[in-house]
């Protein structure tokens, strides 16, 4: 296991390179399975996520072939199997992808109950409604999901709930479905079937903060300037200066972070996976911020790790009231999730003093090189191996 040792409160100065965004990434990687031929994908970021995708497709029977660092070829031609690996499903959420490609193209598929961030409940009702719509039947036993059809026909579905895993599910199982598929009330996060990766949003609202939290000045490629809009709009309120160039923008303060109301929503509203980032940076804002969490029911468990460090915050329910603070203090602290561990490692890069991150693994899910990308931005980062011994000890 490796932790993250931080010295923080330098303000970070620089370029950096945002890459392919990992939830389009986990869901165009099952979909190479309708394709039944041969893909080229494009800016897929090497975070640990696409390579457990990687990793399921070739168990499945795929022949991948790695063109560059971010572009892979794969081949779904001949698969032998319809069943993902428990030890993989287990690994990410995305897994349930599978289910939908397989059953699409094969009429079967089965995922062990998939894994992912700890963020409240996280039911797959709406992806089994979808399915089930289609003539598919599935059951749910020992912890796997099977779903199976004879003959998978279109079918009209109207979601209880905007699901964005729901929707992407319904699609690749309706692919090769007979007939004419109606999806109502859908997620509206999906940008065509561009091979290429679009840039992750969220990676690159990461790095915005980054420059936000430490007073810095930063510029990031590879972006869309217009998927950034709800971000760049809460950070100008914020007090940031936000340039938008064609695929660059540059963000920069030099005045007081300002308190902020915010309230998460599917989208194109302000991102749930941006909310524990800009509840660390709000904890130095000159007044009272609330941050409203509008689609998990269990995302402010990493705000201890915050109190620790001096912050104050309440939490009632979904929502935290955050009185801003002077300053951070350096703490030990836990990666709780993906985006939480993300935010204590701005909060630490804010902090005057050496702070550690642990349970780091969550991070590297879904940033890529995250730890390099901030030291060439000046950061004072290193990633450190915790001995098995110690690890052992800590349990
Ligand atoms: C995706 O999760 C993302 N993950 C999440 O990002 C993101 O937070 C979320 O969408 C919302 O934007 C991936 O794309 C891999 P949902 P997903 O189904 O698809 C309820 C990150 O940090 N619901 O849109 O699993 C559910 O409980 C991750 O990168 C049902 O009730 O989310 C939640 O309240 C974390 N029944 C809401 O819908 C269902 O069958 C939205 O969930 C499915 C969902």
């Amino acid at each position: 296991m490796e932790k993250y040792v931080i010295r923080g409160g330098k303000p970070l100065v620089g370029d950096v390179n945002i890459g392919g965004a990992k939830n389009a990434a986990v869901a165009i990687l099952p979909a190479t399975i309708l394709a039944g031929g041969k893909c080229l994908i494009e800016n897929l970021p090497c975070i640990s996520d696409v390579m457990a995708s990687l990793q399921i497709l070739s168990e499945l029977g795929a022949s991948i072939r790695m063109v560059s660092r971010s572009t892979y070829e794969i081949d779904t031609s001949h698969l032998d199997s319809t069943e993902v690996s428990n030890e993989l499903s287990r690994q990410m959420r995305a897994s349930y992808y599978f289910l939908g490609a397989l059953l699409g193209r094969f009429g079967s598929g089965q995922v062990a109950m998939p894994g992912g961030c700890n963020l409240g409940p996280r039911p797959i009702d709406q992806h089994l409604k979808a399915f089930t719509a289609f003539g598919a039947e599935d059951s749910v036993e020992y912890g796997q999901i099977h779903v199976r059809s004879e003959h998978l026909v279109g079918g009209h579905v109207f979601f209880d709930t905007v699901s964005v895993g729901a929707t992407m599910n319904a699609m690749l199982a309706a692919v090769l479905a007979e007939g004419t598929t109606i999806l109502e009330n859908v997620a509206r996060e999906m940008h065509g079937c561009n091979y290429s990766i679009i840039p992750d949003q969220i990676e690159a609202g990461s790095y915005m903060v980054a420059a936000a939290i430490t007073k810095g000045d930063i510029t990031l490629h590879n972006v869309i300037p217009k998927h950034m809009e709800p971000i760049t709009a809460k950070l100008r309120a914020a007090g940031c200066e936000v340039e938008e160039f064609d695929d660059a923008l540059r963000i920069r303060r030099t005045g007081e972070l300002k308190p902020l109301k915010l309230k998460t929503m599917p989208h194109p509203g302000f991102p749930t996976d941006m909310q524990p980032l800009m509840t660390a940076l709000l904890t130095l804002a000159k007044g009272t911020s609330i941050v409203t969490e509008g689609i998990w029911e269990n995302r402010f468990r990493y705000v201890d790790e915050l109190i620790h460090m001096g912050a104050n915050i309440q939490v009632d329910g979904q929502v935290a009231v955050i009185e801003g603070v002077k300053e951070l203090h350096p703490a030990p602290l836990r990666a709780t999730d993906l985006r939480a561990g993300a935010a204590m490692v701005m909060a630490a890069l804010a902090a005057n003093g050496v702070s550690e991150v642990d349970e780091t693994i969550h991070i590297e899910r879904g940033y890529e090189n995250i730890v390099e990308k901030l030291q060439a931005l000046g950061a004072d980062i290193r990633r450190v191996e915790i001995p098995a011994n110690a690890v052992s000890r800590a349990i």
